[in-house]
């Protein structure tokens, strides 16, 4: 497996940076005429040449520096990752995003060195898209995000999240779409980010107890204020969102969009495709189960928020167990991990779905890039379709209460 790993990676791997030039070294780019006429002269000084330089010279020079160029760093340098357009206004990420939430939050203990590390590769490798949220850790994800992109925050887009409300236990008290929340709220996180403007602002979950266009257009003002660029949605509901973009466009719908959370197909992502809104899946790999490394509930911590929803519960576990052994074979056939399977159907279900696996560690985050060189054909989807249909997974994908604050 590990094998099969490492032959996805190299997508990560290929490019190399030279002098601050960016080459990715299968694609033989040309290189400046300039460094080989420097080159060249130098070859015919060591040649004991005229002055002036010959063809041989000049060929000798190209071959040089080629050959360097493939040696130098093959880790270092970021790739050039495809990208796909969210929404009509222009917001244009990487075709794979990284998920911060795990780093300070949820999934059990972190690692701050490992997890800054972790945000520096990602940016390494080309991916713009870094996604947080005030509620994550209480405001320590965004701190942390902050602290990673600082001196680098021109090569990332953030994208972050207000309205979920917790106490100091960290227990959900409140979901808040207030006009004077959202402006305190958006304060905060640009204090928290050390930023002066986000990227992508969205509402985390609506708020039922009043109209979505008064939140909206509070939202609007920011944007109006340069304090936000773009603006998003989270889990809401097709008619949410139809009521949302008349206040303002919204370019990007986030909600959980996986192979074993597929119920944005019936609805929401027609809804968001009929109006032009681009699609963030959250939780692409099941938050870590489709990936076949979570055999047991005790592979995670005692405090692991996973342990109290549905699908990670004592029988349906195990029967889910059965879905990731199906992932593993097709990936088995496709040369790739679990992993990539799962993120690479995701990738595959259209140009405006944009996944954004969450990890707080390198080898994982490189893994996944990996995905991006996983081609699915017409005949591996529609097999997919057969062992993985929607609704395949047993157990809901929230508890109760919180399914309560979904799809409004
Ligand atoms: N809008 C919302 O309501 C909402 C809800 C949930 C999440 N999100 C966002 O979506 C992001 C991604 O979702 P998620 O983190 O919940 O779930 P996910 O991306 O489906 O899975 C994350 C889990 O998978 C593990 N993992 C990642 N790559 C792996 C690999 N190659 N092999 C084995 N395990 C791997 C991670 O482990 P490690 O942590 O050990 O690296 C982590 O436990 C979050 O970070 C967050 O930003 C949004």
């Amino acid at each position: 497996m590990k094998k099969q790993r490492n032959k996805k990676q190299t997508a990560a791997n290929n490019a190399t940076r030279v002098d601050g030039l960016e080459k990715d070294t299968q694609t033989n780019a040309p290189i400046p005429e300039d460094r080989i006429r420097q080159r060249a002269y130098e070859v015919s000084q060591a040649r004991g040449g005229a002055p002036g330089c010959e063809l041989d010279d000049w060929l000798q020079a190209e071959r040089e520096l080629k050959e360097e160029m493939a040696r130098a760093h093959p880790a270092d340098g970021p790739a050039d990752l495809k990208t796909r357009l969210l929404g009509t206004q222009g917001l244009r990420v990487s075709v794979l995003g990284l998920g911060c939430m795990g780093m300070s939050d949820f999934y059990g203990p972190g690692d701050e060195g490992e997890a800054i590390a972790t945000i520096h590769r990602a940016i390494e490798l080309g991916l713009t898209l870094l996604d947080t949220a005030d509620m994550y850790g209480m405001g320590r994800n965004e701190e942390l995000v902050g602290k990673a992109i600082k001196g680098r925050r021109d090569q990332v887009l953030i994208a972050t999240k207000f309205g979920v409300v917790r106490d100091s236990t960290g227990k959900i008290v409140a979901i808040e779409g207030s006009p004077a929340y959202v402006r305190a709220a958006c304060e905060a996180s640009l204090k928290r980010l050390g930023t002066d403007t986000i990227d992508l602002y969205y509402q985390h979950r609506v708020d039922r107890r009043r109209p979505i266009e008064e939140t909206v257009e509070a939202m609007a003002g920011l944007v109006r204020e340069g304090k936000v660029r773009f603006l998003g949605l989270s889990e809401a509901g097709p008619d949410t969102l139809r009521r949302a973009h008349a206040v303002h466009p919204i370019s990007a719908l986030q909600t959980e969009y996986s192979l074993w959370t597929r119920d944005p197909e019936a609805t929401v992502l027609p809804a968001a495709r009929a109006l032009g809104i681009g699609f963030i899946a959250y939780s692409p790999l099941g938050r870590g189960f489709l990936t076949g490394r979570i055999r047991q509930p005790d592979d995670l911590a005692p405090d692991d928020w996973r342990r109290q929803t549905p699908r990670f519960q004592e029988g349906n576990f195990q029967r889910n167990l059965r879905l990731v052994a199906e992932i593993e074979r097709l990936a088995g056939e496709k040369g790739c991990t679990a992993a990539q399977l799962a993120l690479a159907w995701v990738l595959a279900q259209g140009e405006d779905v944009v996944p954004i696996p969450g990890t707080k560690r390198r080898s994982y985050l490189e893994e996944n890039v990996g995905a991006i060189e996983v081609t699915l054909t017409p005949e591996d989807l529609a097999r997919i379709d057969r062992v993985l249909p929607p609704g395949a997974a047993a157990g809901c994908r929230y508890n109760e209460d919180q399914m309560q604050a979904l799809n409004r």
